[in-house]
């Protein structure tokens, strides 16, 4: 079944609490939190206080995405804030197999997100130690753009790559999925469906989410 991840960037952020509440509703697998730090995105969302804020509405799993730079320095604070899943950048500075080792220490699933101009090569290093792949499908830093084709091989590389080493490592895609993009990246071996303005736009997103777990 694929796993379905709903970006909370599209929510009405005055009702964060009730939106994920709809979103669980609807019966979505995990909550997908894009946290931006202005500095390795041109944008900034939220961090852990408001994590910790919205985590009392709802025991969904909470995957989030860290747009941040040298983002060891606030491991410990989105573990607490109640994150299940913490992905960081292979883009991002400072010691990324020292973040990844991190949230693994708190008990965490670790992710590697990779942006759509770096090459698969740059995150080769570190999928051994991680649980997850967060291929990004747009420029990283906001909501509803449109779906980068190109990347698309790297979901199958990445399914190849864990394949040939014996290991279990979930593919995620981020950015511009819709109904036509979701098949795309199925086809190419994608576990997880990360979708923001698609499903935000519906008053009723339950219909595209039990879709989408059967593909
Ligand atoms: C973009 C974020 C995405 C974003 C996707 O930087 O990582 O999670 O919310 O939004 P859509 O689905 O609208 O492209
Ligand atoms: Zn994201």
């Amino acid at each position: 079944m694929t796993i379905v991840s709903p970006s909370m960037l599209s929510a009405d952020f005055s009702k964060l609490g009730e939106e994920l509440v709809r979103v669980e509703r609807a019966g979505a697998d995990w909550a997908h939190l894009d946290v931006m730090d202005g500095d390795f995105v041109p944008n900034i969302t939220f961090g852990p206080p408001v994590i910790k804020a919205i985590r009392k509405h709802s025991d969904i799993t909470f995957d989030a995405h860290l747009m941040i730079q040298d983002p060891i320095r606030y491991i410990d604070a989105f573990a607490d804030a109640g994150c299940d899943m913490i992905t960081v950048h292979c883009e991002a500075e400072g010691d990324i197999h020292g973040a990844i080792a991190k949230i693994k220490a708190k008990g965490l699933k670790a992710g590697l997100s990779i942006n759509p101009e770096t090459d698969v090569s740059a995150m080769e290093e570190y999928l051994p130690e991680v649980d997850l792949v967060l291929v990004m499908t747009v420029h990283p830093g906001f909501g509803g753009q449109s779906f980068i084709a190109d990347c698309v091989p790297k979901i199958s590389w990445t399914k190849e790559w864990a394949k040939k080493n014996g290991k279990e490592l979930l593919v995620s895609v981020d950015g511009g999925i819709n109904k036509d993009t979701s098949k795309v990246c199925v086809d190419a071996g994608v576990d997880v469906l990360v979708a923001g303005s698609y499903l935000f736009k519906m008053d009723d997103m339950s219909a595209a989410i039990e879709e989408w777990h059967g593909l």
